[in-house]
């Protein structure tokens, strides 16, 4: 099934008449269980679940108003039209016009610090359905507004809640049961931070780093496998509020992801020396009786996962880290 039939399936029964403008807000998020591969690549359907913490203020802010002509201000620069990140959106925001001639004029703000390899398409998605919501006061579940986040970026479908949360990976062509849902976990002690070893812009984006793993790495085919071993892990930990079984578990997950990639001809390595660099001084504080474990996504960045008692001693090593108290 193709995205605007998915699309029209879902607002079918919704006002097609906007006001004249919405706004919302979505975190940004972390895999701790890695989404890694799609099914069907236009919906972003995943091959597997995978689950992730919401970062709480550290997102986007996006405001959508009818307009005579698209346009898009990011972070307070007009973007020129044929940006890349133009593109994306309006092809997204084709989907939506309920008329010919209405256009949308969108103004995006980033609360999520320049350089810290967290400016992903997640939050920005994800407050782009929220605000459309507003904008044609839709009356759609979290669960649908979530398919539609996803079908801008797959892990947007995550950024439409708070906290912890599941998406699950589905099994219908249409997608509509690859939905995200919240676990409702409170754990107050829970942090994660941001290392970010190098801002510099990404060789290679995570939908074509994904999409060749999937094709080239033999290795790929044991991340499902992987993956159905770690989530009920992780999940539990999360329940169990057990930093060790949950960073142990999120630790292998992340780094088995980027052992598929390696498997690509030619490789696809994020790692820069100062990646490894980071990943031998946690090890080191491991094995100081800190309890610190690292993730990664498709870049370079090393996040941390740990309770709020281990900071201190964290900070000693890494004092620049940027330090997100999820549930503020
Ligand atoms: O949503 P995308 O297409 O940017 O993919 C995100 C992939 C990872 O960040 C590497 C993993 C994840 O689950 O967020």
């Amino acid at each position: 099934m193709n995205k605007a039939a998915v699309i029209q399936k879902i607002l079918a029964a919704e006002s097609a008449a906007p006001l004249e403008l919405g706004a919302a807000y979505a975190p940004a998020n972390i895999a701790l269980c890695k989404y890694w591969g799609k099914r069907d690549i236009e919906l972003n359907l995943p091959v597997t679940g995978s689950l992730s913490v919401s970062l709480g203020d550290m997102g986007t802010h996006t405001q959508i108003s009818i307009s005579d002509r698209d346009s898009l201000i990011l972070d307070g620069t007009p973007m020129p039209a044929d940006h890349k990140i133009n593109a994306r959106l309006f092809s997204f925001l084709d989907h939506f016009r309920t008329a010919a001639n209405l256009y949308f004029a969108v103004e995006s703000n980033s609360t999520v610090p320049i350089g810290a390899g967290l400016a992903s398409s997640a939050s920005g998605f994800a407050a782009t359905v929220l605000a459309l919501k507003e904008l044609f006061q839709w009356e759609l579940s979290n669960e649908k507004l979530s398919v539609l986040a996803r079908m801008g970026s797959g892990s947007a479908s995550r950024s439409v809640y708070n906290g912890f949360v599941e998406w699950h990976a589905g099994v219908e062509d249409d997608g509509l049961d690859s939905v995200a849902e919240s676990l409702n976990i409170q754990w107050p002690e829970f942090r994660i931070a941001v290392l970010t070893v190098s801002d510099a812009p990404k060789k290679i984006g995570s939908t074509e780093a994904m999409n060749r793993t999937v094709g080239e790495s033999v290795l790929y085919e044991s991340w499902p496998k992987k993956t159905a071993h770690d989530l009920p892990i992780i999940r539990q930990a999360l329940y169990d509020k057990d930093i060790s079984a949950l960073g142990a578990q999120a630790e292998s997950n992340a780094l088995s992801m980027h052992a598929t990639m390696l498997g690509c001809i030619p490789p696809v390595c994020y790692f820069e020396p100062e990646t490894i660099d980071a990943l031998q001084k946690i090890w080191a504080l491991r094995k100081d009786g800190v309890e610190v474990y690292a993730t990664m996504d498709a870049g370079p960045n090393v996040k941390l996962i740990f309770e709020s008692a281990a900071q201190e001693d964290i900070l000693d090593v890494f004092p620049e880290l940027k330090i997100i108290n999820p549930h503020k």
